[in-house]
């Protein structure tokens, strides 16, 4: 008998051939023809071809592996055989099968509208693709965390649930907190900077909330939000910071995920140039670019998806785009002394049109300037009190930055919609699965 189970890889890995193997995992796709079933297995690690034959395995086995329908989990013992015709080379030529759970109509079958893939979303996160995508967003966060435990960063665990605001008040969710009002975080930002003061560099990664009310195909009203914050740290260092780590993620996938990226329709190879440094444009020469290409935005307005997409036309690495007008930005940002209609503040945006994936600054240390700045948007200032207080303190010269997981995910993974980046996405019109 077989020893322990294996995973799929390692028989498609090679070296196993005509030996006896255990496999459990779900059935992908499944056809038989009288004597003989053929059985796509499906594990986390991938796919693989079972032949059931009549007589090579005991009557029920057979019975029973004619009856499974598609996404029964099932246990598989069997040899192991090279076969060209198998996809993958190799399939497992089954002496016992058993099904373990067994499975209804699959409601999912393969023209589906996108709407009935979302309904059913707790099915369809077992796909290809849904799996593909997951691979590859573990490993770009492995690789963040392992590109800020080098860099002497530590990670912090900033609340979700707060009293004021990070990023204006037209997205916010609110909640009650104990019959009192509150929000869900749209930042951890002004966390960090608390945090700043000790650790002196700090990042976390938490779900984000905005309540965009708009549809698009890159905003989620959950998502994941990598913050960085960085102690005697300005602007210029702060975009340095942006590029090695978003470099080392997006590296980090094209090396462990090749196959997963290639199925995405993304060439890993491309992923490999992703290298600092990446391009810089001021916010000015942004503008004037734009208008030379015939496209009309006055100078003070934020970039849009069309404006993002042209600016990056022709690079291969994502571009930061720098020194943004007040009007465009949020209020803490510190005041650009060469500029002062201007922000020290980045926004990285990456190639072929994918738009926005950071968006970071440095800080304004000038309390009564934050003051003055939330007067002028009629914004109480209670509520940002604690926030003010931290200049009065020991203040610092400090910058971070918020990515978009899901927003780099989008771009690497050459996905469309943003909400094919995270399991079970949330957007104007859906919270449910
Ligand atoms: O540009 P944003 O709004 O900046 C901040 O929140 C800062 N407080 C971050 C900081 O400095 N610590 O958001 C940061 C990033 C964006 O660049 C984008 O990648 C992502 O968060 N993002 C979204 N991703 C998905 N869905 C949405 N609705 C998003 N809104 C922002
Ligand atoms: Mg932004």
């Amino acid at each position: 008998m077989a020893e322990a189970f294996v995973h799929i890889s390692k028989v498609l890995g090679g070296g196993l051939d005509g030996k006896a193997v255990r496999l459990r995992g779900w059935i992908h796709r499944t056809r038989s023809s009288g004597k003989l079933c053929f059985i796509t297995l499906r594990d986390s690690t991938g796919i693989i071809q079972v032949t059931v034959a009549k007589g090579a395995v005991p009557e029920p086995d057979f019975e029973g592996a004619k009856k499974a329908l598609m996404e029964s989990s099932v246990e598989v013992e069997g040899s192991v055989a090279a076969d060209a015709r198998a996809p993958g080379g190799f399939e497992v030529r089954a002496s016992r099968f058993s099904v373990l759970g067994p499975s209804d109509n699959f409601p999912i079958t393969e023209y589906q509208s996108e709407e009935h893939l979302l309904n059913f979303r707790h099915l369809w996160i077992r796909s290809q693709l849904l799996t593909q995508v997951m691979k590859v967003k573990a490993t770009v966060l492995a690789a963040a965390r392992e590109w800020f435990a080098q860099n002497d960063f530590y990670e912090v665990t900033p609340p979700i649930l707060s009293s004021n605001a990070c990023e204006g008040g037209s997205t916010l969710f609110e909640v009650s907190y104990f019959g009192e009002k509150a929000f869900l975080s749209q930042s951890a930002q002004m966390y960090l900077e608390a945090i700043m003061f000790s650790l002196e560099n700090v990042y976390a990664l938490t779900p984000s909330f905005r309540a965009e009310k708009s549809r698009t195909t890159r905003h989620l009203a959950e998502y994941w939000h990598l913050e960085g914050e960085e102690a005697f740290v300005g602007n210029d260092r702060n975009m340095r910071i942006q590029e090695e780590l978003v470099s080392h993620m997006v590296v980090a996938a094209a090396k462990k995920n090749p196959g997963e990226l290639k199925a995405l329709g993304r060439d890993p190879a491309q992923l490999q140039k992703m290298v600092p440094p990446f391009g810089r444009l001021n916010y000015s020469d942004a503008v004037k670019k734009l208008n030379d290409r015939g496209m009309e935005l006055p100078w003070g307005n934020d970039l849009g998806t069309n404006e993002e997409r042209v600016l990056v036309e022709g690079e291969e690495k994502p571009v930061f785009i720098f020194n943004y007008p007040k009007q465009a930005k949020a209020f803490y940002m510190r005041e650009n002394p060469e500029d002062t209609r201007t922000y020290l503040c980045a926004d990285l945006l990456a190639p072929e049109g994918y738009g926005e994936i950071i968006g970071g600054s440095e800080r304004e240390t000038d309390g009564a300037k934050l003051v003055e700045r939330l007067r002028a948007q009629n914004t109480p200032i209670e509520p940002y009190q604690w926030y003010i207080d931290l200049r009065r303190f020991g203040s610092v010269q400090h910058s971070g930055f918020g990515l978009g997981i899901e927003r780099l995910l989008r771009w690497i993974c050459r996905q469309e919609h943003i909400r094919d980046t995270i399991p079970f996405p949330r957007t104007i019109n859906r919270i449910s699965p």
